[in-house]
């Protein structure tokens, strides 16, 4: 038998390994710096809703301490966040980093929130040019820098969740995280509770892994080994899923065998399921109404709620399907508010919390040159 073209193939793999982008990594003090591009390189580890990044940057020409935070409009899921209310939760996440990340450079960040406007929820267009905010920083020596940064170079783990039943008083450290009075944050792990959500999560999720467009968004982002990460680094990949010592293998054989779409999705609903089954914690955020503003807060909270958990060796699933808004979701979106909002109120969020696991490999994401534009 010729091994020559499997040799090859597999160098390809192991070069295309060392080209991945390292996590994390503030670029070196010195003369010149601008500490705005250090604030970008660690925001830019937030979460995002299939790992789309979907900010764009743009720094202020007149003031060295201001840049402004823009929807990226070609990292949208039209599918899966008809609304987009995922990506301004997204963006969220990014500016709790990105005020993290000030602080911890020794600056107080003040952050206008759609400078130009709200738009309205349904205004994807002239709305979503604007920019999301403007962040300025102000010297404050001295400040105390919050915690948790630390959390941004470890693993998110998806598989494989201790399971836990949070204490009330690891709730109560995870609820801190809150400052905002139009945001709740409720923690169930009572089984009465626990036995009425995890069936429309995972029928949720099956939904999402069936339905073509939905099932085709993802399967397209899906990045299969380090090659592809480099050339696009947005997107999914099998790192949060799968421990270090078999990725090398599901990398390899997914990248010579893929699965199809329809095979792809029932196996991650197998998993979900498994994962859901097993979790004895969800945490649920609801905001009052579902203004832009107020999902660009509930992403801020959902953000410092995983540096904290992920700070304390805790791991966060993300349970978002039944809160997608496309009409084959829409009974399933009826039922969760139905069952677990009040009137008027929004469920941006909801996640199963349990321990990491260890030996997961970091994530990747856009480098901080690709995010800021002229
Ligand atoms: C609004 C929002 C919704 C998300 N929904 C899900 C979800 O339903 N399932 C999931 O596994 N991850 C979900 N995530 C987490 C992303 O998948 C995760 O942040 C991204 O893949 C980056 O992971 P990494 O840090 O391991 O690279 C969500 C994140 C955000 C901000």
């Amino acid at each position: 038998m010729n091994t020559r073209p499997l040799s090859i193939l597999a160098l390809s793999f192991v070069l295309g390994a060392c080209a991945a982008a390292p996590r994390g990594g503030t670029p070196a003090p010195g003369a010149g710096r601008d500490v705005r591009l250090a604030v970008v390189d660690q925001a830019r580890w937030s979460m995002s809703a299939h790992n789309m990044q979907p900010w764009e940057v743009v720094l202020d020409p007149d003031d060295s301490l201001a840049f402004r935070v823009h929807i990226a409009g070609v990292r949208l899921l039209p599918q899966a966040d008809p609304p987009s209310r995922q990506t301004l939760m997204s963006i969220g996440g990014f500016l709790a980093v990105a005020e993290d990340a000030a602080a911890a450079e020794g600056y107080r960040t003040r952050i206008d929130l759609f400078p130009e406007g709200e738009p309205a929820a349904d205004d994807l267009g002239k709305g979503f040019t604007a920019p999301v905010a403007v962040v300025h920083l102000q010297p404050a020596p001295g400040s105390p820098a919050p915690g948790n940064l630390d959390a941004l170079g470890g693993a998110t783990v998806k598989a494989g969740l201790g399971q836990l039943a949070l204490a009330a008083r690891q709730q109560a450290d995870l609820r801190q995280v809150n400052s905002f009075p139009g945001i709740a944050v409720d923690f169930f792990t009572d089984e009465q509770t626990l036995a009425r959500l995890k069936p429309l999560l995972k029928e949720a999720f099956r939904l999402e892994m069936t339905h073509l467009p939905t099932l085709e968004e993802s399967y397209t982002l899906m990045r299969r080994n380090a090659r592809q990460i480099a050339r696009t680094p947005w997107g999914l990949s099998y790192r949060s899923s799968f421990p270090r010592k078999s990725l090398g293998a599901i990398q390899f054989f997914e990248t010579l065998f893929p699965m199809k779409p329809a095979k792809w999705g029932l196996a991650g609903a197998d998993i979900f399921d498994r994962e859901i089954d097993s979790a004895r914690t969800f945490v649920l955020i609801r905001t009052s109404g579902n203004r832009r503003a107020a999902q660009v807060e509930a992403g801020m909270v959902f953000q410092r709620m995983w540096l904290r958990a992920v700070h304390d060796g805790l791991a966060v699933l993300p349970a978002s399907q039944p809160l997608q808004e496309y009409p084959a979701m829409a009974e399933l979106y009826r039922s969760i508010h139905e069952g677990f909002a009040g009137a008027g109120e929004t469920i941006q969020m909801i996640a199963a919390i349990g321990v990491a696991s260890p030996g997961f490999a970091a994530g990747f994401r856009i480098p901080t040159d690709g995010l800021v534009r002229p």
